[in-house]
């Protein structure tokens, strides 16, 4: 942090001027306001998050071919096998038949590279059998050419009935990288069968089966209060049959089959349910969970009425999993998995955006899943699909708790909806708006959804959407005693490949980095407080605020968004104050609106911390062109 700057105390030659009644609260913001929202798409778990470095660990991604596998020799041969599966969850089996005395070499590419970190302890794990006596086996993390080994392990003997095998992978003092593959080397004319084939880096909070350290540590910054998962159209699947089965993505890891993802690839499911509530607990936040509903991406959907009773069911199973007690069947089943205690669950959300859904059917689902959600556990909150935009109701038959509205818009268009003061209207009687998803993009001609809009930006958002969502943020923030809670969507991109932009984080196999949405968005959260202060601003002002105050600590946050490329001078009136601390923290992100971060610059745009002097309960400041600022005053 830089040394105090002297701020104006004169409002006199300021262009524009920000009155703020400091006297009195206007409203209790949500507590719950700033969360996340999450689902595979863009290789968000496999690929992503769920830290399995294994691309393809147990041969089901593709029915005829044993993808991302291959040999770095001639000695032998692969292909899949369904006669002899692992199990009948695991229905297939990689059949490697060493055909020369010398030995063979079996290699996997992972997601893009196994990421090699130094001075760092793998968790290796393999289920094999073989024709009589195999082995050894050794498993190696190598360079892409198989010349230079950075950590390897040996399992000296594999049987001839499956059993798991496990060993110790450790790199030296290495350097990062992602030019590498796994590669796993047997000797002897023997066949060996594979399945489950698992190298896991450390992980976050040291969980087996667990999350990738720096994409969490990006996510704990943001300090969520929620996550919704999973999905999303995760949730609904292109078909029934492929909607999200949260009991499939269960137990054992051998005891989850995997389903196709409706983002064009397949989820081996290792990141499940229970996982969901893990990393929901790991980051101090509360589970939202999306209960499918009925409807799939195929615009096939089970009417309202007996038909329907099952998928009820499956969802109040599925309540009873996350929060039931230890003696029911379900809750049981998470005691079972090493969790006792219920996941705090308030809020459920009945389907998702079922506007799709142009049958009419929504009403009629929602109303049967509410009734039996409501019978069973009244305390909980039930969140309907809107069609698209408030006045577009898709219930009548019941009142929802909370709507779930999403908002893909381009930052020209939320500068307009927050000019037009969007929520302000809002009935404060009605009921609780979710934000569920939403992100800015740069032009509206060209939507996250088009093809182009992969070929045409980079995966990661620019300075120009950052703005646009600091807008939209500032409009949402200070109608938070309604809009109760709101996350961007979505959260993750894996930059090899992905198949919607624009994304708030960026990675690769070892790298990630935070977007200017993503920075603009951590400079929003974690400077709020529990009271919404009223704020206006001159009316040919280009700049957009919220001001909300920490009633305990005595802190105003004042939020100012500049959009123009000008800076824009305001007088800042603390009203209803006598006296203020004379320093002040602030936090400014300014940028070029074409700038952005990437994984070579991952910085490139971040906000930067300073003290500012001279603050008086009237005081002047220079927002910077196209810039997003946090000033932080503390009353005395
Ligand atoms: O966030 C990407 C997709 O946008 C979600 O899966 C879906 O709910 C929405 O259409």
């Amino acid at each position: 942090m830089a040394g105090a700057v002297a701020a104006g105390i004169s409002g006199a030659s300021a262009d524009s001027t920000l009155k703020i009644n400091a006297g009195e609260a206007k409203a209790k913001s949500s507590p719950i306001h700033y969360g996340l929202m999450t689902e595979e798409i863009n290789y968000c778990y496999d690929g992503g998050l769920y830290a399995e470095t294994v691309r393809n660990r147990a041969f089901k991604d593709d029915a005829e071919t044993p993808v991302h596998w291959s040999l770095l020799d001639e000695n032998s041969t692969i292909g899949l096998d369904r006669e002899t599966p692992l199990n009948d969850k695991i229905d297939v089996s990689l059949k490697w038949e060493i055909r020369s005395k010398r030995s063979s070499r079996l290699a996997n590419e992972g997601w893009w590279g196994i990421p090699v970190h130094p001075n760092t302890r793998y968790r290796a794990s393999f289920y094999a059998k073989a024709d009589g006596t195999a082995g050894p086996v050794r498993v190696a993390i190598m360079d892409k050419e198989g010349r230079k080994t950075y950590a390897e392990g040996t399992v000296e003997s594999i049987g001839s009935e499956w059993a798991k095998y496990e060993l110790v992978l450790e790199t030296g003092n290495v350097k990062d990288t992602d030019e590498t593959q796994l590669v796993l080397e047997a000797g002897e004319k023997r066949t060996i069968w594979l399945s489950l084939v698992s190298v896991f880096p450390p992980t976050w909070n040291d969980r087996p089966n667990g999350l990738r350290k720096d994409l969490m540590q990006l996510l704990v910054d943001l300090k969520p209060k929620f996550l919704r998962f999973p999905g999303g159209n995760y949730l609904e699947g292109n078909t029934l049959e492929e909607r999200f089965k949260w009991w499939e993505t269960l137990g054992d890891l051998t005891e989850r089959p995997g389903h196709p993802c409706p983002w064009g690839y397949r989820s081996c499911d290792g990141m499940g349910l229970h996982e969901f509530l893990l990393w929901t607990e790991d980051m101090g936040a509360e589970p939202v969970v999306g209960l499918y509903a009925g409807y799939n991406l195929n615009k096939s959907y089970i009417p309202a009425g007996p038909e329907l009773d099952k998928y009820v069911q499956e969802a109040l199973d599925e309540i009873e999993y996350i929060m039931g007690p230890v003696d029911s069947k379900w809750g049981a089943k998470r005691a079972a998995a090493g969790h006792p205690e219920p996941f705090p669950l308030r809020y459920v959300e009945i389907g998702n955006e079922d506007w799709f859904d142009v049958s009419g059917s929504y009403d009629g689902r929602f109303a049967q899943f509410y009734d039996a959600i409501k019978a069973k556990y009244p305390q909980l909150k039930c969140i309907s699909s809107v069609g698209n935009e408030q006045s577009k109701w898709l219930v009548k038959s019941r009142n929802p708790d909370v709507l779930d509205e999403h908002y893909y818009r381009s930052t020209d268009e939320f500068i307009e909806m927050a000019g037009k003061g969007y929520y302000g209207s809002y009935d404060r009687n009605g009921p609780e708006i979710f934000v569920g998803e939403w992100a800015a993009h740069e032009d509206k001609n060209i939507r996250p959804w088009d093809k182009d809009s992969m070929t045409t930006f980079p995966a990661t958002p620019g300075m120009l959407a950052a703005i646009g969502d600091a807008v939209f943020m500032t409009e949402m923030e200070k109608n938070s005693d309604i809009v109760t809670m709101q996350a961007y969507a979505p959260l993750f991109v894996n930059l090899n490949e992905y198949q919607w932009r624009p994304d708030l984080i960026g990675y690769d196999a070892i790298r990630s980095y935070g977007s200017p949405s993503y920075h603009a968005l951590k400079m929003f959260s974690t400077n709020y407080g529990d009271e919404i202060l009223e704020a206006s601003l001159d009316a040919d002002s280009a700049l957009h605020c919220s001001v909300t105050r920490d009633s305990e600590k005595g802190v105003i946050y004042i939020k100012l968004v500049n959009p123009e490329e000008r800076q824009e001078k305001v007088s800042i009136q603390l009203d209803g104050l006598e006296k203020v601390a004379s320093n002040a923290l602030v936090e400014v992100m300014s940028a070029d609106p074409e700038d952005t971060n990437s994984i070579d610059k991952p910085e490139k745009v971040v906000p930067v911390s300073r003290k500012i002097s001279g603050i008086h309960p009237t005081f002047s400041y220079p927002v910077p062109g196209t810039s997003v600022v946090v000033i932080k005053v503390k009353a005395m």
